[in-house]
């Protein structure tokens, strides 16, 4: 039983996740990454689960790495460290990930956040990446992901200076798709999360895939990926399934086939 999160199941297919180190603001110590890594890793391998939520609390999605025990543990021998492994298999979750962020989503809570594929915000919450009033940087793709999330000047100024933005300034920026009252955040998630589960878990695994793709690939490859995806699900149940649903009048029932 993990100690540092709560775990919530919904029909048809969604798991809740939410962080629960209320003592420091939800800070990313090494069990907390490793309940989460292994929370993830079980959601992966579990067919029933088609999409996943993660969220904190209403003061604090998450505050960033733990400083204490950074303070502890230098990150020398990163590749050994096991934050380094929980955080590369937080990074490989395959299935659709809802962050529903309500308060401060700093440091490593931020990077967190950006892991997600789809990020709601609550009005009250702050994005921000302080690594550098530490004397550090982000290290968990704080610079990658956020540059290609809000763009380059946007970037910069956050990591440079360490100073957070708002939700509705990051909804603008493009950082985070909608933004709530607070106390809706989750409820929100949820609601995407269960309209994504009872989709065809084949197509919305290579759609996932394939939009990741325009991050990190040049036009033409992203392109042949995405034709490559499109011909594979053209042999899928599932693709007869919907359009047969389609033209029959009603609600299609995918099998993952
Ligand atoms: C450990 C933390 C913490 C953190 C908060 N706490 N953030 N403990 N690590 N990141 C603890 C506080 O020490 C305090 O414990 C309790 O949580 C409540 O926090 P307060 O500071 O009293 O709350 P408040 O005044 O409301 O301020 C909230 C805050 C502030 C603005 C979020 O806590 C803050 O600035 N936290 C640090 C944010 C940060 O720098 N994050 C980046 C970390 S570096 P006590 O025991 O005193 O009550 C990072 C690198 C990632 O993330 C690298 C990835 C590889």
């Amino acid at each position: 039983m993990p100690q540092t999160l709560a775990v919530e199941f919904f029909a048809p297919g969604v798991r809740l996740i939410t962080l629960q180190r209320p003592q420091a603001l939800n800070a990313l110590n090494t069990q907390l990454l490793s309940e989460l890594a292994a929370e993830l890793a079980d959601a992966q391998a579990d067919d029933g689960t088609r999409a996943v939520v993660l969220t904190g609390s209403r003061k604090a999605f998450a505050a960033g790495a733990d400083i204490n025990e950074m303070a502890e543990r230098n990150l020398v021998g990163i590749l050994n460290d096991p934050r380094q492994a929980a955080w590369q298999a937080i990074t490989h979750f395959n299935k659709p990930l809802i962050a529903a962020v309500n308060g401060f989503a700093l440091g490593g809570g931020c990077e967190l956040a950006m892991h997600a594929d789809i990020i709601i915000a609550g009005e009250d919450a702050r994005f921000g990446q302080p690594e550098i009033n530490l004397g550090i940087m982000p290290g968990a793709g704080g610079t990658q992901r956020l540059l290609r999330a809000v763009g380059k000047s946007m970037a910069m100024q956050m990591v440079l200076t360490g100073e957070p933005i708002g939700a509705r300034h990051a909804q603008r920026a493009g950082l985070v798709s909608e933004v709530t009252q607070p106390e809706f955040t989750v409820e929100r998630a949820l609601h995407i999360a269960r309209n994504i589960a009872g989709k065809a878990p084949l197509a919305v695994r290579l759609a996932k895939e394939a939009l990741l793709k325009a991050m990190d690939t040049d036009l033409a490859s992203g392109l042949r990926f995405e034709r490559h995806a499109f011909t594979v699900l053209a042999g899928t149940r599932d693709r007869d399934e919907g359009i047969r649903a389609f033209q029959e009048k009603r609600t299609p029932t995918f099998t993952g086939q």
